[in-house]
């Protein structure tokens, strides 16, 4: 009986497992060409503002965000478009990659730290509120603490109908020290910072073929946060000569849309002080930052797994008994 089943059970696997490389084949370039074109065009706003550095040149970095699409076009043709980023990230061993990922608690404290040192001070994080925080092992009062020690403007004005400043309670959000997005660009070279409450799942660099396909089966997902820290250690590398660095910008070979962006290198040695015994390096911070990042992007991401875990195991069981029951109905009839 077994015998006889095998080669069509043969088939149909091979059948499956070729439909489901088909479907990874479309899906991917579709995927590749979907993330590219925002984050194209939302880079393209650093090189164009360079010339026309005063505030309020909106159109401009408009016209520059074309430009840049238009020349950072994937399959350039015949004169050598070059391919950003120039260099490809380096794998970084996450604590949270992997089915049995799980969060590094005194990590996430102390990339918490490093945003509060370092990054708040030219990026928000919109949609994450002090309260939150409190998943990464902070008291109540330690949020109110923290809250406080930020100037918040009300949403709501005052009796005399003006906006004022007040210091921040646990439901405010992670603000941006500029009052709007003109101002922040404006003080900072023509392009500005983006909110980091999501970046590390807005940003990745595409994998290409064959890497996608691999993906699949080494389950493979940390393209944004190895992204961000190749991009926050990149710094510092001699430019090449056929690279022009604009004014206003910082030559980085990991930027995903060009040589160079308008955030100057963020992190240096012995910046920020733990309190744990962590090194205290470049890479250490970008490491922590970064996870603290992906954090923020998806808090459930620990939860999210586990669940997926149980889920699959019981799939596995409940296959093997529908096959099992599909052995035992079938039994007596003749075949
Ligand atoms: C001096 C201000 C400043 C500081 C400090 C700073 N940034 Fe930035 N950051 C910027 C600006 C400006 C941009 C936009 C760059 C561009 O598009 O050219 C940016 C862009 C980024 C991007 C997006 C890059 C991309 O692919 O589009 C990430 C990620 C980022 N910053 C992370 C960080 C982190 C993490 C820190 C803290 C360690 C930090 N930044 C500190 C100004 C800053």
């Amino acid at each position: 009986m077994k015998t006889r089943k095998d080669p069509i059970m043969n088939r149909l696997h091979s059948a499956l497992l070729a439909a489901g490389v088909v479907l990874a084949g479309l899906s991917a370039p579709a995927f590749a060409q979907g993330e590219a074109a925002p984050s194209a065009a939302e880079a393209g706003i650093s090189p164009a503002p360079i010339e026309g550095a005063a505030p309020g040149s909106a159109p401009e970095s408009a016209k520059g965000a074309e430009a840049a699409v238009g020349g950072a076009s994937e399959h350039g043709g015949e004169h050598a478009t070059p391919h950003y980023p120039l260099k490809k990230p380096a794998y970084v061993d996450w604590s949270f990659a992997g089915p049995f990922g799980h969060w590094d608690l005194g990590q996430l404290q102390r990339g918490l730290k490093v945003y509060k040192e370092v990054c708040s001070t030219c990026h928000s994080m919109n949609l994450v509120s002090f309260r939150n925080l409190e998943a990464l092992g902070y008291s109540e009062d330690q949020v109110r603490a923290l809250a406080a020690e930020y100037q918040i403007t009300d949403p709501a004005p005052n009796a005399q109908g003006e906006s004022f400043q007040r210091p921040g309670i646990p439901s405010d959000r992670l603000p941006s020290p500029y009052p709007n997005p003109e101002a922040a660009a404006a003080a900072l070279g023509g392009a500005h910072p983006p909110d980091l409450s999501l970046i590390a799942k807005a940003r990745a660099v595409e994998r290409g073929f064959p890497n996608f396909v691999f993906d699949i089966f080494t389950q493979y997902a940390e393209a944004g946060p190895d992204y961000i820290h190749a991009l926050l250690t990149g710094y510092g590398e001699p430019v090449p000569e056929n690279v022009t660095v604009q004014p206003g910008t910082y030559y980085n070979p990991h930027f995903i849309s060009g040589p160079a962006l308008a955030m100057p290198a963020p992190l240096s040695e012995g910046a920020v002080s733990y309190d744990d015994g962590a090194p205290t390096t470049v890479e250490q911070y970008s490491r922590d930052v970064t996870a603290f990042l992906m954090w923020t992007a998806e808090p459930h991401l620990v939860e999210r797994k586990a669940t997926g875990f149980v889920v699959m195991i019981f799939l596995i069981g409940f296959a093997i008994m529908l096959y099992l029951v599909k052995n035992r109905v079938w039994a007596s009839t003749p075949h």
